[in-house]
């Protein structure tokens, strides 16, 4: 018998996430069945929607109190009674945060054995393929056009602001903290950048994209939103990615003013996408994310957390802002 960490989430979260939402427990690696895979799990990816999932069924169901903590991750198969799979194959699964999975064959992703392997979660995994596809076929920036984006130094908003400087966008990032900011103009070459903590947002727009806004990616959702969609220009898209102020805790009180009077006569397009919409054009998403890697034209920044034992208090700490790039744990 080979023992199997797990992390159960005991109690789904009225208020704020914390530490006593969950608990570490030994099991045993289980069989794996005729169709699956048993898979040894090697990185775990911590992201907002993680939070989101415990609030209900979403474009996945709910994770459940009592139950393994849901979460995607890179892992390594032991054994397979699945055809087209063999140990030592490397796959993305929603394999939970465990040590070990098994995990049906139809929901497991077979990924090339890139080097780091940290790289197959961030810039090659959900984060790069989603701050890809919404900004370039849901934003659908010019070359001059303003793109403004929030979460701006987390592991989407990053990727998200730098393929817009790629495009010959003036990039604007918003994120929480003097430092985030510095180094998104300093390091990733945003024009300018918002802190959202200290200071309004509306008014430091003025100043951060005095053309307006022809493209607002959407990582937070409420007030965030409502100071973008003020200074949207005539026919501007607001991709909506996320939104990560409403998940942990109570939800605001009031939602974003301004819709749908602004979409109207602005003309706004604002539409909501989900990164698996895009599937049939993955192939050239990735091939053009390594090209700029390559080219030195795409920094890919990533917070590597050690031990799964950690991973409660890494989310806890994604959705309070301690992160930069992409957040994951080596298990
Ligand atoms: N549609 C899709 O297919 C898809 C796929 C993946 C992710 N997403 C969405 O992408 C967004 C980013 O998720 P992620 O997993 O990549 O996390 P992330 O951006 O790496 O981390 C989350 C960041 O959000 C910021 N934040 C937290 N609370 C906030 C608030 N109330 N207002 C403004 N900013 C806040 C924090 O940075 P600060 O220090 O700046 O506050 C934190 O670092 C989420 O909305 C997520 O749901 C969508």
């Amino acid at each position: 018998m080979t023992a199997n960490r797990q992390i159960l989430l005991v109690e789904t979260p009225k208020g704020k996430l914390g530490p006593e939402h969950f608990k570490l427990v030994q099991g045993t690696a289980p069989d794996p069945k005729d169709g699956e895979v048993l898979v040894r799990v090697l990185y775990i990816s911590l992201d907002a929607a993680n939070r989101a999932w415990m609030q209900g069924a979403t474009y996945r169901s709910a994770v459940e109190a009592n139950t393994v903590m849901a979460g995607g991750g890179v892992a390594e198969v032991v054994e397979s009674k699945a055809q087209g799979f063999a140990k030592g194959d490397l796959v993305f699964a929603d394999t939970g945060w465990q040590d070990f999975a098994a995990v049906p064959a139809k929901q497991a992703i077979k990924i090339p054995r890139i080097e780091p392997l940290t790289h197959l979660l961030s810039v090659y995994g959900i984060a790069g393929l989603t701050a890809y596809f919404g900004l370039l076929n849901v934003g659908r920036p010019n070359a001059g056009e303003t793109v403004v984006v929030s979460a701006a130094a987390g592991s989407v908003g990053s990727i998200v602001g730098q393929i817009a400087k790629i495009k010959g966008c003036h990039v604007v990032g918003i994120a929480g903290g003097a430092d985030k900011c510095n180094w998104l103009k300093s390091e990733l070459g945003f024009d300018a950048a918002v802190d959202y903590k200290a200071e309004p947002v509306f008014k430091a727009l003025k100043t951060a994209a005095p053309k307006g806004i022809d493209v607002y990616f959407d990582n937070v959702g409420g007030d965030i939103l409502e100071a973008c969609l003020f200074q949207m220009n005539n026919r501007g898209r607001i991709a909506c990615c996320g939104a990560i102020s409403q998940y942990d805790g109570a939800p605001q009180p009031t939602g974003p003013r301004g819709v749908p009077g602004l979409i109207v006569v602005k003309r706004l397009i604002m539409q909501g996408f989900i990164v698996t919409d895009f599937n049939d054009q993955r192939e050239k998403a990735l091939a053009d994310l390594q090209s700029w890697v390559a080219a030195g034209k795409l920094k890919v920044q990533e917070d590597v957390i050690n031990g799964l034992e950690n991973t409660p208090a890494a989310l806890i700490g994604l959705l309070a802002g301690e992160n930069r790039g992409k957040r994951m744990v080596r298990v």
